[in-house]
């Protein structure tokens, strides 16, 4: 590759850590082929624990133990390599969620110098920067040790972002850690016009801080502070006050939707529980008519949510595709739906543990989304056109709640306060799945799927974002070659 002077000069070499949870690990290695596509190389370090469960949830062969092998072949350098987490590989990582946190909070960091370094000394192309996860607690200090720049990569949206960055002034304003936080909107963060505090992430609302997860986001948002770059899985456009604001404090760049190329297509395996065939039974329904229902790959219902929902989807009449993981109400709860539920549902339901979600959201089929609100299935469904029905559980949902329904207008709250009630899962889902004209989050979904496409086009923002953060970067690395 030839720059304006006509020298030859190295792409970037990036290292990328992704954090080992399925949310976050399928954007990181989108985000890994759209800057391998670039002319990047980058080596991706997955845990030993990711790789073993994406590798037994694919059909048989694939790839065997190289997850990128296929990319390769197609001429994109991503080479691939795999750490310990700290804990053993049969370890229950969800039924022991806190002693994985745990881990990944005080142990995780040691393993992933111990392969940078190994990297960095391998005598490949040079190693120019670590992309890693805003979740860890060290990638600025670990850049730091080996002379790499820090690019932070979130997959949240930037309004969650920006509210753990200025946590210190929440706390300032006593909303946040102290015994009887108020309970008025939060007005004063920058970028951010008003948010209720029933609004913000799980984390913030809850009156105990010192939990493993809380020492993660104090740490990891000390940490952010020292990163050269951050790249958001967002788009300009979704969130433009808040971006700005953003920018105003750090090298922030929207650049997505990060999705793969063909967004159907798995090219590379990222599931960690097998994918369930659907196309067959949702090519019988007609356009529109069935529920596509799933709570994502972490947080858990409580039984009696669960049981009301089932009641509800059953009262609804509609049908439904629900994907229920082995662990939605917990890994040592097999099967908690109620007593004769799948024999009275019949045909108008199909029950899996886990999907292809991109190819079940393309189906014509599908009309409507109850969903937890991860941030991917939100970009996702709004990519398919397909209105959501929101049930946040943990973490940011409630957040991206917000968005969806108060902001955006393109969903609707499956129910107004919990615990949820069969008559209004029921109620809910009908209002979504029909085709009223005065429904008003069609059109907005319509519009808000534009904004989405116009980004990624050539002269999109996320396309121009992406492109800038490049340059800036190489600009970066060819100051520090020359310090050299
Ligand atoms: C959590 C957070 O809530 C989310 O906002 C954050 O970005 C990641 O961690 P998670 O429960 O994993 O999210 O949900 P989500 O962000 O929606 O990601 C789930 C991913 O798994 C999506 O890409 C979805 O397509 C995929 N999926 C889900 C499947 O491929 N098959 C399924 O059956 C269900």
């Amino acid at each position: 590759m030839l720059n304006k002077m006509g020298e030859k000069h190295q792409r970037p070499h990036a290292i990328l850590v992704a954090y080992p949870l399925q949310g976050h690990v399928i954007p990181s290695v989108h985000l890994a082929i759209k800057l391998a596509s670039r002319g990047f190389t980058i080596t991706f370090i997955n845990t030993h624990s990711i790789h073993h469960q994406t590798s037994k949830a694919r059909p048989h062969g694939e790839d065997g133990d190289d997850t990128f092998a296929s990319v390769r072949k197609s001429g994109l350098d991503i080479r691939y390599t795999t750490i310990s987490d700290g804990l053993p590989l049969g370890f229950d990582r969800s039924l022991n969620h806190d002693q994985f946190m745990a881990g990944l909070l005080n142990v995780f960091s040691a393993h992933v110098e111990e392969e940078v370094e190994k990297i960095v000394k391998l005598g490949g192309p040079p190693v120019n920067c670590l992309i890693a996860d805003t979740f860890f607690v060290w990638p600025s200090k670990v850049a730091k040790k080996f002379g790499l720049l820090y690019v932070s990569f979130w997959t949240e949206p930037a309004l969650v972002f920006s509210l753990y960055y200025h946590l210190d002034l929440l706390r300032l304003n006593g909303h946040f850690g102290c015994i009887d936080a108020r309970k008025d909107p939060i007005d004063y963060v920058p970028g951010v016009q008003s948010i209720d505090p029933k609004d913000i992430m799980s984390y913030l609302q809850e009156m105990d801080t010192s939990t493993v997860c809380h020492h993660i986001i104090f740490n990891a948002f000390k940490d952010v502070k020292g990163a050269d770059f951050v790249l958001c899985n967002t788009v300009q456009e979704l969130e433009p006050e808040t971006i700005s604001a953003l920018q105003s404090k750090m090298p922030f760049s929207a650049i997505g939707p990060i999705f793969p190329p063909g967004f159907t297509k798995n090219i590379v395996a990222t599931s960690l529980w097998s994918e369930s065939e659907c196309t067959h039974w949702l090519n019988t329904r007609p356009p529109g008519s069935v529920l596509y229902v799933s709570f994502g790959s972490y947080a858990h219902v409580t039984k009696s949510d669960l049981v009301e929902i089932a009641i509800g989807l059953l009262l609804s009449k509609l049908s439904f595709v629900w994907v229920l993981r082995p662990d939605i109400v917990s890994s040592d709860d097999a099967d908690p739906l109620p007593e004769g539920f799948k024999e009275e549902a019949g045909d108008c339901a199909m029950i899996i543990p886990w999907c292809s979600q991109k190819q079940v959201l393309s189906h014509p089929a599908i009309g409507g989304f109850l969903t937890h609100c991860g941030w991917n299935s939100i970009l996702e469904s709004i990519w398919c056109k397909v209105p959501l029905l929101c049930f946040p559980l943990l973490t940011d949902q409630f957040t991206n709640r917000k968005l969806v329904v108060d902001d955006w207008k393109i969903g609707i709250n499956l129910c107004d306060r919990k615990p949820v009630s069969r008559i209004e899962v029921s109620e809910n889902i009908n209002h979504l799945m029909s085709r009223k004209p005065t429904n008003d989050f069609r059109k907005k979904m319509e519009e808000t799927k534009k904004m989405l496409e116009n980004a990624l086009t050539a002269t999109g923002s996320s396309e121009k974002n992406m492109e800038q953060f490049i340059r800036d970067l190489e600009v970066t690395i060819q100051k520090l070659c020359n310090k050299e």
